[in-house]
């Protein structure tokens, strides 16, 4: 077995020195362009559990890489001159330079044949009679662009600028500063990698890059500036240089890993944001990976690929998205400037959603409970804290998402309707909101859906809300909307959003453009027609009004009427009402308009938005923060941030635990309007963590909801909260199992 390493960073020496472990009768070569011992960059960061890997798979170069380790546990963030340290995280730094030579060390004692100052710029001519080619030339990977057509790479530059430098100065904590200066916004990651040097990052927007004059800069003087900008923290010591220039970080993908005899690994296959740490734990896992799929398949490397990529894909995948999360996160920080440093600080910490308020529990309760008692300023978990819209307070925060039940007659609500909202109003959430409803028979989506056109919906309605008043402390809220192009379509389970067979009703949009390609072609609207649905919406909210409900919602989402208008993908008209931003916002506003006219002024209106179509073409976070200043302007009250659902192809691209979270951070903290997270929340600790790191005022769970009605009141139980407002006298009697003395049950 022939094998070349192409590249000898962390992945290619790792894979070099396991395989040969393994296979001591293989050839194992590495290449690198580098002299021995000549590196870019400084330490670099691994957390505890990378390490146990490493012990697993090579006990040398583990006891090697501990030895010289500088282990810590603490994060220390200095903010608006503070500075909160949080403790129990667990990292250890190792000189880049050190991790390389260890490993160098190690392949030369296992017989793997080390070549440094070897460019390789076509690596066929360096890799002949190879069974096997590792493409370990990191992120700028020259064999990855040869063979593109294969790999199918996508390389995305991020906006923010970094240069990585590494300082003298000692640091006893994972450290982060932030400055602010007539040019803009800086942050430094900072951490001790041995016994008397740290890496000191220093990253940017671009704004601040520009206005600094950063891009103009040598590396000389960009050093003089950031020593003056951090020098109360520098307190003398200088900042040094290691091939250090400006530089925006890559996101790397490949849709394919392998091609004949050539996989990627490392850097070369997919990247990580250095904020989470896990480049080169990612490099060095692959090397495992690939080491045990060899193995596992005898060493037949087609296979071994197949078994490798299967393996890696999603771990990959999943950490690339929490990076994702990360980079944003410091790309956008200036979004969080106004923030308290305790909520900042933890704003920060659960930037990738891997650390949340029970994790965080766990690492530092101290620092937990400084951040929950900030919050709170009572002895309530977060979740069960009041929140305030207009003269509306909601006891707790926690909506019941609005769902549509498919089970009206002529938009009727009925004795199911009755049962499903009371149950879930005894459940005690803060808001209950009901589902979609339609503001005329034309505009429901399926021909189970509830209505609020005829005055018999008006009674109907106003029997559940006054259940709810009476026998709750659940605020109850109605969603007004119109299925535009998705009207006329069968119950959900027997098709969602396919047209009915037979009784079909005519159908309008902002474009003339059917759902399928087998739906109803919908007639574009005219002035007639906005006039028309205007009126609806107007009607349906004195309706709204007159049954008592608390909230009104405009439903500006998942590809319905009003929906429809906003995404470019769905609104291809050229009058006033299509084309840029201006147009497409400009009938939905007005119908905002004209039910906030009609609205309440003590009551409180908010707005469900698809804040991304998951698609390119779509609507853009910039046309989402213009819409809710524009929302905001006209007296919206609060934005529920959902997403997609408007066309047929509109996936989420990552779906994960509180997977649209990201947008409603974005309207809250860019537009400053308060703000509902909803998509798969599914526990108090998502809901904890999301309000107190400032991403959500409120948060909507749909389907928990349906599992169970009681969700709010089960959440009060597993946190051992017995003050929950609301709760209703006969179901008392579950009290007892709380922590704290008995209540007594009586008859
Ligand atoms: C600022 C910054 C901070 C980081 N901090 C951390 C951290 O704290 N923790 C962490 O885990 N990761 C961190 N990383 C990520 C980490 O450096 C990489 O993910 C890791 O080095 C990837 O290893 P690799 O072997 O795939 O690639 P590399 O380390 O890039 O190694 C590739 C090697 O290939 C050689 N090479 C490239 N092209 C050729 C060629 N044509 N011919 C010959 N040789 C070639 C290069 O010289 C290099 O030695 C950080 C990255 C950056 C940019
Ligand atoms: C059965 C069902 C019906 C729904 N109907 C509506 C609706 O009427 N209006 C609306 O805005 N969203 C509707 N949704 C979307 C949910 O409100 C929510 O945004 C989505 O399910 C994600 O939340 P979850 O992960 O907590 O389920 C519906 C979802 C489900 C499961």
């Amino acid at each position: 077995m022939k094998v070349v390493c192409v590249g000898g960073g962390p992945s290619g020496l790792y894979f070099a020195l396991l395989y040969k472990k393994v296979r001591p009768d293989a050839q194992v070569t590495v290449l690198e362009r580098n002299k021995a011992g000549v590196t870019f960059g400084w330490g670099v960061v691994f957390s505890d559990e990378t390490l146990s890997y490493l012990e697993e798979n090579d006990r040398p170069t583990h006891e090697a890489i501990t030895k010289a380790f500088a282990h810590w546990t603490a994060i220390d963030i200095h903010y608006k001159g503070t500075c909160l340290r949080s403790d129990g995280h667990g990292f250890s730094g190792i000189a880049r330079r050190e991790l390389l030579l260890i490993l160098q060390e190690r392949c030369r004692e296992l017989g793997v044949e080390l070549v440094f100052d070897c460019e390789v710029d076509d690596y066929t001519k360096h890799t002949a009679g190879a069974d096997l080619v590792i493409a370990c030339d990191g992120v700028k990977s020259k064999i990855r662009e040869k063979l593109a057509s294969s790999f199918k790479p996508s390389l995305e530059p991020r906006h923010a600028r970094y240069i990585w430098l590494g300082t003298k100065k000692k640091f006893d904590a994972f450290t982060f500063y932030f400055a602010e200066n007539e040019h803009g916004m800086f942050q430094v990651h900072a951490y001790r990698f041995d016994a008397d040097t740290s890496t000191f990052i220093v990253e940017c927007d671009e704004e601040s890059f520009q206005r600094a004059g950063l891009a103009k800069a040598t590396t000389e003087e960009s050093i003089a500036y950031c020593e003056k900008l951090f020098a109360e923290h520098l307190k003398g010591e200088k900042l040094l240089a290691n091939k250090s220039e400006w530089m925006r970080f890559v996101t790397v993908k490949n849709e394919a890993w392998s091609h004949d005899n050539v996989v990627l690994m490392g850097d070369a296959a997919h990247t990580a944001h250095f904020s989470i740490g896990s480049g080169t734990k990612l490099a060095m896992e692959d090397s495992i990976a690939l080491v045990k799929a060899l193995v596992d398949t005898n060493h037949d490397v087609k296979k071994a690929f197949a078994l490798y990529e299967t393996e890696r894909r999603p771990i990959v995948e999943r950490t690339q998205k929490a990076a994702q999360d990360s980079l944003q996160w410091f790309e956008n920080v200036k979004r969080y400037r106004e923030m308290d440093p305790t909520q900042f600080a933890f704003s920060l910490l659960t930037r990738s959603k891997r650390i949340t308020y029970d994790n965080l529990k766990l690492r530092d309760a101290g620092f937990a409970e400084h951040v929950r008692s900030w919050f709170t300023k009572t002895a309530a978990p977060a979740m069960f804290t009041p929140f305030k819209l207009r003269e509306l307070t909601l006891e707790n925060r926690v909506v019941v998402s609005p769902m549509c039940m498919y089970s009206a007659v002529d938009g009727l609500p009925n004795e199911f309707h009755f049962t499903h909202y009371s149950a879930r109003a005894l459940g005690g959430p803060g808001l209950m909101m009901c589902e979609m409803t339609d503001v005329s028979r034309e505009a429901r989506i399926s021909p189970g859906c509830a209505g609020m056109y005829l005055p018999e919906h008006r009674a109907a309605w106003k029997r559940i809300v006054d259940f709810t008043h009476s026998h709750s402390k659940t605020k109850i809220g109605m969603q007004l909307g119109h299925a535009g192009r998705k009207a006329s379509t069968k119950l959900m389970w027997e098709g969602s959003d396919r047209p009915l067979e037979s009784g079909n009703w005519p159908i309008i949009s902002a474009s003339p453009l059917p759902y399928f390609p087998d739906s109803q072609i919908p007639k574009e609207m005219d002035r007639a027609d906005m006039d028309a649905v205007k009126a609806d919406y107007v009607r349906a909210a004195e309706w709204a009004e007159e049954a008592g409900f608390d909230l009104l919602e405009l439903h500006l989402a998942h590809g319905y009427l009003l929906a429809s208008f906003l995404s470019p993908l769905t609104n291809v008209r050229k009058d006033a009402y299509g084309g840029s931003r201006e147009g497409r916002m400009r009938y939905p506003l007005e119908v905002f308009e004209a039910v906030r006219a009609v609205w309440p002024k003590n009551k409180p209106m908010s707005a469900r938005i698809s804040a991304t179509d998951w698609l390119p073409g779509g609507v853009t976070d910039e046309d989402v923060v213009a819409l809710a200043r524009a929302l905001k302007e006209r007296g919206c009250d609060v934005i529920d941030c959902s997403a997609g659902m408007t066309t047929p192809d509109s996936r989420p691209k990552f779906y994960g635990r509180m997977y649209q979270a990201y947008w409603s951070d974005l309207v809250r903290n860019e537009v400053k309007i308060p703000t509902i997270a909803v998509g798969n929340i599914s526990n108090g600790d998502q809901i904890n963590t999301l309000v107190l790191s400032g991403r959500a005022d409120l948060c909507a769970l749909a389907r928990p909801h349906l599992a169970n009605p009681h969700f709010t009141m089960t959440a009060a139980i597993e946190q051992g909260w017995r003050e929950l407002p609301g709760w209703p006298d006969p179901y008392g009697i579950v009290k007892p199992i709380l922590p704290g003395p008995p209540i007594v049950a009586r008859g």
